[in-house]
């Protein structure tokens, strides 16, 4: 078997950082390289400013100080990287397609077959390639066939390596995965060492036991079903906070009872304005385009009602609002918590923030936007990706702040759409006299359940209870 000693990630986004950084922190004898054809991204991954980033995550800092220009390196010497390396791992975005066959439902996979187009022109000797993104079931082939011109030069052995580390947590699930998943042609001896290459780099630190290798099929499916079987307990519990609001159940009440039914389980079971990030709304619609191209209608729309709840509690948690504040928002200020898809991070793909945003918005109201990480640039430019609005149209409705002096003056409502710690710590009777009154909390996220603000004089509604 071939020494490792080079490694190249193609993709310095959020899994291609913090999970080489990881890598690199337990190989000090191998070389790390994160390539990326995006500069400014590189730029940032190098610079000396640790609080500017271009993923914030807890602890990843940490980590950078200990490996960055040791044996992990950021750069957009992309061929050179590649030519290099024993092992490529491709780490590109597989977003929603929005063009052509399979638009809003199926992974477009331009980038994937960029990556792999690239390693064929490049590569001058054998390469083992890992899928690190999430993709479709058989998308290894793809690579296989475009990469086979070349295979009578070098040899390319393809593995799948789905990333499972959420964002937020990413360096504790990466430190203390619950499994690694290695899919490969276990058919064939230069399969199963290809295998083997790659379990030897996470046994340094991850114990064997944990390390499952599986055919290439099983291992790219497992990931998007994974996603598929969270999403879908958020979408459950979601669908049982209306009933719960209907019938004075609470929803907190419910998840902590069934949870602790150990063929149940405790988490994923907390209600919410409903679940965002990258990654469950693109890889269930992609389970479910694939479903229905192999002509398995009921099992699609069986996975695409986790997305229209999802969709459902959205607009249900903005009627609420409408309703208990009289039918109208129009003119009224009115305070959103956070933008983020959860806390701990500055990722904003797919928050319920932007959709509740863009449904205020509509209805005339004036939002002030606190995210401890999210700055006015990236919320404006999700708002105007939402909406049909320009630039300046979105800076006459919304005034984003960098602290929480003055947000609350006069405010009419407070909507909390992420559940940052911060927000259960504010001096929330000192915020009850600054508002107008009679003044509205409208908590997506039950995270004030325990700080009784009703009796501080708010009307306060959280979800499902
Ligand atoms: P990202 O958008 O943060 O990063 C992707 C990076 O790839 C970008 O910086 C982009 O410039 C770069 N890129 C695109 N095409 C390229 C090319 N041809 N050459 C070089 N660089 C290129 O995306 P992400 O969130 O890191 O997700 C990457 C993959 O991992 C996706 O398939 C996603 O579904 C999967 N995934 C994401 C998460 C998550 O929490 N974000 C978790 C598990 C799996
Ligand atoms: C998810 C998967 O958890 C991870 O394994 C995969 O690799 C990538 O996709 P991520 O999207 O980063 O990770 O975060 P996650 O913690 O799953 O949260 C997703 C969304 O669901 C967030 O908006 C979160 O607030 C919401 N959520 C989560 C709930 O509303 N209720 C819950 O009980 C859990």
């Amino acid at each position: 078997m071939t020494k490792i000693s080079k490694i190249c990630c193609i993709g310095a986004g959020y899994v291609g950082g913090p999970t080489m950084a990881v890598l690199a922190l337990k190989n000090t004898d191998i070389q790390f390289t994160i390539v990326d054809v995006n500069q400014q991204r590189i730029d940032q991954w190098n610079s000396e400013d640790l609080d500017n980033l271009p993923v914030y995550e807890p602890g990843l800092a940490e980590i950078l100080t200990q490996t960055r220009n040791k044996n992990l390196f950021f750069s957009t010497e992309i061929d050179q990287a590649i030519k290099e390396a024993q092992i490529i791992f491709i780490s590109v975005n597989t977003p929603t397609k929005s063009y052509g066959i399979g638009k809003g439902y199926a992974a477009d996979l331009k980038y994937i077959e960029a990556c792999t187009r690239k390693i064929a022109e490049v590569a001058t000797d054998d390469k083992i390639i890992v899928e690190k993104s999430t993709l479709p079931v058989r998308t290894a082939s793809t690579i296989k066939e475009i990469l086979h011109y070349k295979e009578s030069s070098c040899q390319f052995q393809i593995l799948s390596n789905p990333e499972f580390l959420a964002e937020g947590t990413a360096i504790t699930d990466l430190l203390n995965p619950d499994r690694v998943l290695i899919g490969g042609d276990i058919h064939t001896a230069e399969g199963r060492a290809a295998i083997q290459s790659l379990s030897e780099i996470y046994e340094k630190w991850v114990p064997k036991d944990k390390i499952i290798s599986t055919n290439i099929w099983s291992s790219e499916l497992s990931k998007l079903v994974a996603n598929a079987f969270l999403a879908q307990r958020i979408s459950s519990i979601n669908s049982i906070s209306a009933l719960c609001e209907a019938t004075e159940a609470d929803v907190e009440e419910v998840a902590f009872a069934i949870g602790k039914d150990q063929r149940i389980g405790e988490k994923f079971l907390k209600s919410s304005v409903g679940f965002g990030g990258s990654c469950f709304q693109k890889d269930i619609l992609n389970l479910v385009y694939i479903a229905r191209s192999y002509n398995l209608h009921e099992v699609a729309d069986y996975w695409e009602q986790v997305i229209l709840l999802n969709d459902y509690q959205k607009v249900r948690f903005f009627q609420n609002i409408m309703k208990q504040m009289h039918g109208t928002v129009s003119e009224k200020k009115i305070v959103l918590l956070g933008w983020a898809f959860k806390k701990n991070t500055n990722d904003t793909r797919e928050s319920a923030a932007i959709d509740i945003a863009k449904l205020l918005i509509e209805e005339q109201a004036q939002l002030h936007i606190f995210d401890p990480k999210v700055n006015e640039k990236q919320i404006v430019q999700d708002l105007m990706m939402k909406t049909n609005f320009l630039q300046e149209e979105i800076l006459g409705k919304i005034k984003v702040y960098t602290s929480i002096n003055q947000l609350f003056d006069d405010a009419h409502a407070v909507v909390i759409l992420t559940e940052w710690d911060e927000f259960v710590s504010y001096d929330w009777k000192s915020i009850y006299q600054q508002m107008e009154q009679p003044s509205f909390v409208f908590d997506g996220r039950n995270l004030l359940k325990n700080n009784d603000l009703n009796s501080i004089g708010f009307r306060y509604f959280g979800i499902g209870r």
